[in-house]
């Protein structure tokens, strides 16, 4: 654990220059943790309250953030949003499980009790810093500039997390050029958006995106639909009709959940990639037609290749550029981001107030799973603010459905009885005397066998990396070959 600050870390800046913002309202303290850091060489400024941390700096300037959880007026997990790809540090001021598990389900980097061993701070910082940096240089961003421009680069499309960044990144670059794309994810996450970002941000922007969803048009009709026919090419055949893929000359044409394309229609696909015409069924003619291609899926295709479902020629036609979109649970502070984007987008739409999220309400979104991901967060807000009376939006309103059923049970509590209608995600947190050392080393040992790391991870609220660091922090490091294998982990992105 100590050797978090020792050199030999390749590309690894020279974290004691970072810069860290104090945010606490006893002074004592704050002047206590400032001297410490800066015998550390760290470059410290300090606030009292979220609001004169807001009003005095920029938080985006900072490289780390250490801030109280409970100060008078906001709650310092307030930060976590407002300082965008800032890492923040939270204290709690005794160790309360629950606002520890509470702040790192918000996005918070880590915790540490108060009062905080000196050298347990120290190694806290070094870690988060040295982190923060590896990060950087992953996602290709470099020290000096700051991320804001690639994150923002796709408008009304959300995502601050790192992997959200480097999709936009990706997203920018593929655009522009006509080269097939893969978008991968699962149900909700968003493929359909990045196929309309990549036509946006083309050449094609004002020739027709053409979006065709093959689980939806039934087997017999596909080849017509995308291939057009001629008159008389089978009975019903009354006139000529253009296919769709001649409809989308000169733009983009979108297939998704290609991973459901007939067999014959995939190999009239594959000589479409192959050659850029296309024929109508019933015609000897071929025709050139210009057209962008662009898949997605929340199946996996390669195995589909495997399992003789898919062709595998096709997959690698089609398999040239490949973006993966990340689940929701796994994007921490984006979780909140998005529900407010859309709380204050639905707002407006239907003419309504303003509304805001309570405590409770905030806690239950950034706990929840989301299996259904961004389009069943998109209904939750949409449900409860249609509901809503009141300015404030509640839990209750979100009716979010909990599977945190586990957590109590392993903690000996009885679960609620199945009939429950709707499960909100405080029911389920651990208790405030049990601490999160325990509460994690427990839940790790108890269901290691029975779970994936993927999966321990979700249910404990953290990301895989953090389990990991905790799982050596705590001497329970994974087993050799134990545990559930490992699904849907391959997550290799290309560009
Ligand atoms: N990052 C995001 N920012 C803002 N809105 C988003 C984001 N991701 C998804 N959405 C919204 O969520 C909804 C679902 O997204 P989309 O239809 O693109 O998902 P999908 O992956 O195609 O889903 P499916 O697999 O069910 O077809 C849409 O209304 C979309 O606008
Ligand atoms: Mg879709």
């Amino acid at each position: 654990m100590s050797s978090v600050h020792s050199g030999g870390n390749t590309g690894v800046r020279n974290v004691a220059q970072a810069e860290i913002l104090i945010v606490e309202d006893e002074s004592v303290i704050r002047s206590a943790l400032r001297r410490l850091l800066e015998r550390n060489d760290y470059r410290i400024s300090e606030a009292a309250s979220v609001s004169e941390a807001e009003s005095k700096y920029k938080l985006a300037d900072f490289d780390l953030i250490i801030s109280d959880l409970r100060l008078p007026g906001a709650p310092g997990t307030d930060l976590i949003k407002r300082a965008g790809a800032v890492p923040v540090l939270i204290m709690t001021s005794y160790a309360s499980l629950r606002s520890a598990v509470d702040s790192m389900r918000m996005g918070a980097v880590d915790y540490i009790a108060k009062p905080f061993d000196h050298d347990d701070m120290i190694t806290a910082v070094g870690r988060i810093l040295i982190e923060r940096e590896r990060e950087r240089e992953r996602h290709g961003v470099s020290t000096e500039a700051s991320s804001t421009e690639s994150e923002r680069a796709v408008e009304g499309f959300i995502g601050s997390c790192g992997e959200m960044v480097t999709l936009f990144d990706h997203l920018r670059k593929i655009a522009p050029t006509d080269a097939t794309v893969l978008v991968q994810g699962e149900t909700g996450t968003g493929k359909e958006l990045v196929a309309r970002s990549l036509h946006h941000h083309s050449r094609r922007v004002d020739r027709p995106l053409i979006s065709v969803n093959c689980a939806a048009i039934p087997e017999t009709l596909i080849e017509s639909e995308l291939f057009g026919y001629e008159k008389g090419a089978f009975t019903g055949a009354n006139t000529n009709r253009t296919g769709l893929i001649e409809a989308a000359d000169g733009g983009t044409l979108f297939l998704d959940e290609i991973g459901e394309l007939p067999v014959e229609a995939q190999a009239r696909l594959l000589r479409f990639i192959q050659e850029g015409e296309i024929r109508r069924i019933g015609s000897v003619e071929s025709r050139k037609v210009d057209v962008r291609l662009i898949c997605a899926t929340h199946r996996d295709l390669q195995q589909l290749t495997v399992d003789g479902k898919f062709r595998q020629d096709l997959y690698y036609r089609i398999n040239v550029m490949r973006l993966q979109l990340p689940a929701l649970r796994e994007r921490g502070k984006d979780i909140l981001e998005l529900a407010e984007y859309i709380l204050a987008r639905r707002s407006r739409e239907l003419g309504k107030e303003p509304r805001h999220f309570s405590p409770k309400a905030i806690q239950a979104i950034t706990t929840y799973t989301w299996p259904g991901n961004v389009r069943e967060l998109e209904n939750a807000v949409e449900r409860a603010l249609i509901l809503s009376e009141a300015e404030e939006i509640d839990n209750q309103l979100l009716g979010i459905d909990l599977e945190l059923v586990k957590v109590s049970q392993i903690r000996g509590r009885k679960p609620e009885p199945a009939s429950s209608p709707t499960r909100v995600a405080t029911n389920y947190d651990p208790p405030e005397d049990l601490s999160l050392e325990d509460y994690f080393q427990r839940f790790v040992l108890e269901h290691q066998d029975s779970m994936s790391e993927t999966e321990l991870a979700q249910k404990l609220g953290v990301s895989r990396k953090c389990l990991w660091e905790r799982r050596q922090r705590f001497g329970i490091p994974r087993k050799k070959g134990g545990g559930k294998r490992q699904t849907g982990a391959k997550r290799a992105k290309t560009v």
